[in-house]
C-alpha cells in the first residue's frame, strides 16, 4: 500500500526553519500574557518586573520580524516573486502594534494612582492578548504556506544555511534568552538533537551556559530525560 500524504510527511519530512523558534515566541507570548493578567499593582516590584517583561517579549518580536524581512523573505522572492507579500505587510502592521504595546507598557509604568494602575493593566493585558491572537494565527500561516514555498525552491541543506546565517548574526545575550524560551517549549527529542547539535558547534562556556538558563525552566523529569541524551554512559554509571 502507498503511504498517504500525511504518511509521506510524517516520515519524511523537510527541515521547518520556523518550527523551533515559533514554539519559543508561542511560550514566551503566553507566559508573558499571563504574568501581565496575574501582575500586582501594589507591588512596586512586580510592576516592574512585568513591564519588562513585556519590553523584552517586544525586543524579541522585533528581532524575528526583522530576521524574516531580512533572510527569509528575499530567499522566498528569488524562488517565487510575490510569495512573501502578504506575510509581509502583516509584518508592518505588527511593527505598528509592538509600538502599541510599549506605549502601553509606558502608561503602566507611570499611572499614578491605584485605580490607573489596575486600569492600564486590564488594557495592556487585552492590547497583548489581541497582538498574540493575531501572531498564532500569522504564524501558522508561515508554517503553511511559507515553508512550503521554501521547500519547492531550496534543499534542506540550504534551509540549514539561511538559519544558520540568522542565528550567527544574533548577539549572543540574546541568544540565550532565545534558548531560555524555546528550548523548555520542544518536545524531550528536539530537545536533545537541538542541544547535541549545539554541544558539537558551540565553545564548552557557551554551551554550559545555555544548560544553566535552561535547567531552571525544565521539570526534573525533563531535565533527566536530557542528560540522558547528553550523557548516557555517565546516567548509567
Ligand atoms: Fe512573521
Amino acid at each position: 500500500m502507498s503511504p498517504s500524504l500525511s504518511d509521506t510527511t510524517l516520515t519524511a519530512p523537510r527541515y521547518d526553519i520556523y518550527a523551533g523558534i515559533h514554539k519559543a515566541l508561542r511560550s514566551m507570548m503566553n507566559d508573558t500574557l499571563f504574568s501581565v493578567g496575574r501582575v500586582d499593582t501594589n507591588d512596586a516590584n512586580d510592576m516592574h518586573e512585568t513591564c519588562e517583561r513585556v519590553l523584552e517579549l517586544t525586543e524579541i518580536l522585533t528581532r524575528h520580524l526583522k530576521h524574516e524581512n531580512e533572510f527569509i523573505h528575499p530567499a522566498m522572492e528569488q524562488g517565487h516573486l510575490g510569495s512573501s507579500l502578504r506575510i509581509a505587510e502583516e509584518h508592518v502592521q505588527h511593527q505598528t502594534a509592538i509600538s502599541g504595546l510599549r506605549e502601553a507598557v509606558s502608561r503602566l509604568a507611570t499611572a499614578d494612582s491605584a485605580l490607573a494602575k489596575r486600569r492600564a493593566a486590564h488594557a495592556l493585558y487585552h492590547d497583548l492578548s489581541l497582538f498574540v491572537a493575531e501572531n498564532f494565527d500569522h504564524m501558522h500561516e508561515e508554517e503553511a504556506k511559507h515553508n512550503a514555498a521554501l521547500w519547492a525552491s531550496y534543499s534542506d541543506a540550504e534551509l540549514m544555511a539561511m538559519e544558520g546565517k540568522i542565528v550567527a548574526s544574533i548577539p549572543l545575550a540574546v541568544n540565550l534568552t532565545i534558548m531560555r524560551w524555546m528550548i523548555p517549549a520542544l518536545s524531550p527529542g528536539e530537545r536533545a538533537d537541538l542541544l547535541t547539535g549545539m554541544r558539537a558547534s558551540a565553545p564548552a562556556p557557551a554551551f554550559a551556559a545555555v544548560l544553566d538558563a535552561v535547567r531552571p525552566h525544565l521539570s526534573a523529569l525533563d531535565w533527566s530525560k536530557l542528560m540522558l541524551a547528553l550523557e548516557p554512559e555517565r546516567m548509567a554509571a
